[in-house]
Order: C-alpha cells, then sequence, then structure tokens
C-alpha cells in the first residue's frame, strides 16, 4: 500500500477560540500506480489531507504510513529527505520563485539530491519539452501566462522521478534545510 492512514484528526488552533477540527477520524488507504480523485465542498479538509499525505503537516492523532514510513516517528531531518525523494506536491497557489527563470524554478527540488548537473539539465529539459515550455525555459517565473505557471509547477513536482524501488529504503539524511 502507497498510502495508508488510519483514524487521522486534524485540529488548527487547538483549544483556542479559533479552533477548526479540518478532519475527523479519517480512514484511507491508496495502492501504488492508481490515480485517485479526492472531491468535497470547499472548506470540507481536501488540502489538510493532501498536506497530511505530502508529510507537509502532521495529523494531531491517528496513524499514517507514506511510501513505506511512517512520518511521525521520523526526525524532521528525515522526512525532509522522504519528501524530496518520494513526493512530489503542486501547491494551491503554486509556490514557484518569480524571480527565478522557468529551468530554475523545476531544478530546484534536484539541487539537495547530489546528482550531477548533467544528470539535472537532462532530466529537466526532458520535462521543459513534455510540458511544452521548453520556449520559457530563460523566463524568469514571474511573467508568464498562468497556464503556464499550471505547467511548471507540474514539471517541478514530477522532476524528483522518484523511483518505486527506493520506497522501502530508509532515506538517510543529506541536510536539515528544506
Ligand atoms: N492553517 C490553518 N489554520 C486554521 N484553519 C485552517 C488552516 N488551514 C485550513 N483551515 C480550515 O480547515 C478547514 C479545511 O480546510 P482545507 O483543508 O483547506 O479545505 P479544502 O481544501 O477542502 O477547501 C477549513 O474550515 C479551513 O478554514
Ligand atoms: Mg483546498
Amino acid at each position: 500500500m502507497l498510502i495508508e492512514l488510519e483514524g487521522v484528526t486534524k485540529i488548527y488552533n487547538q483549544g483556542q477560540i479559533n479552533e477548526v477540527v479540518a478532519l475527523r477520524d479519517i480512514d484511507l488507504r491508496i495502492k501504488e500506480h492508481t490515480l485517485n480523485c479526492l472531491r468535497g465542498a470547499s472548506g470540507c479538509g481536501k488540502s489538510t489531507l493532501l498536506s497530511i499525505i505530502g508529510c507537509v503537516i502532521q495529523p494531531t492523532s491517528g496513524r499514517t504510513a507514506i511510501a513505506g514510513l511512517q512520518p511521525a516517528r521520523m526526525p524532521d531531518r528525515f522526512l525532509t529527505v522522504h519528501r524530496r525523494r518520494c513526493i512530489g506536491f503542486i501547491f494551491q497557489n503554486y509556490n514557484i520563485l518569480p524571480a527565478l527563470t522557468v529551468r530554475e524554478n523545476i531544478t530546484l527540488p534536484l539541487v539537495p539530491l547530489g546528482l550531477s548537473r548533467r544528470a539535472m539539465a537532462e532530466r529537466v529539459e526532458r520535462l521543459l519539452q513534455q510540458f511544452s515550455i521548453g520556449h520559457r525555459g530563460n523566463f524568469p517565473a514571474g511573467r508568464i501566462s498562468g497556464g503556464e505557471l499550471q505547467r511548471v509547477a507540474i514539471a517541478r513536482a514530477l522532476v524528483n522521478d522518484p523511483p518505486p524501488s527506493s520506497w522501502q529504503t530508509n532515506p538517510r539524511p543529506i541536510s536539515t534545510a528544506v
């Protein structure tokens, strides 16, 4: 199983006047090599659930196992490495760095992985072609269209190309930076 959630609850601002129970007791199992769609009314907790699956935030309670590892049991620096290797995430607002070029934005997740310059360039060029944004490679990402930006965000989410065989192996910390 690629993703397993058991009894996951997420409470924002717990115990405060602005407390929000965003998820309550969620069980979810997702297999490898499947395409899944999560839908529901605005505010029902979709982004919260995806952030937990993406190991961006931790649940308030419950158990999660993502690509063979249990985030709650991992120190932050291991989780950072796990995220880099095994997860591609497209943020709702993209979180693309506008001053960097399109090519630099897509390359960014590869920098801490320790690949050669050539290997990085090959992957990035392949994605630029695949998403038909090669002609915008040297443009600052802040100067491209909304649709192009969307394609850059997808390319950046795929560039770490996580191999299924690495899911079960224990990631070693490379550095503590996110
Ligand atoms: N960081 C946060 N702090 C407090 N409340 C939040 C936070 N993020 C989301 N929420 C609240 O949690 C609920 C679920 O939000 P979210 O997961 O973004 O829903 P969806 O993506 O389905 O629209 C909403 O009521 C939202 O206002
Ligand atoms: Mg959302």
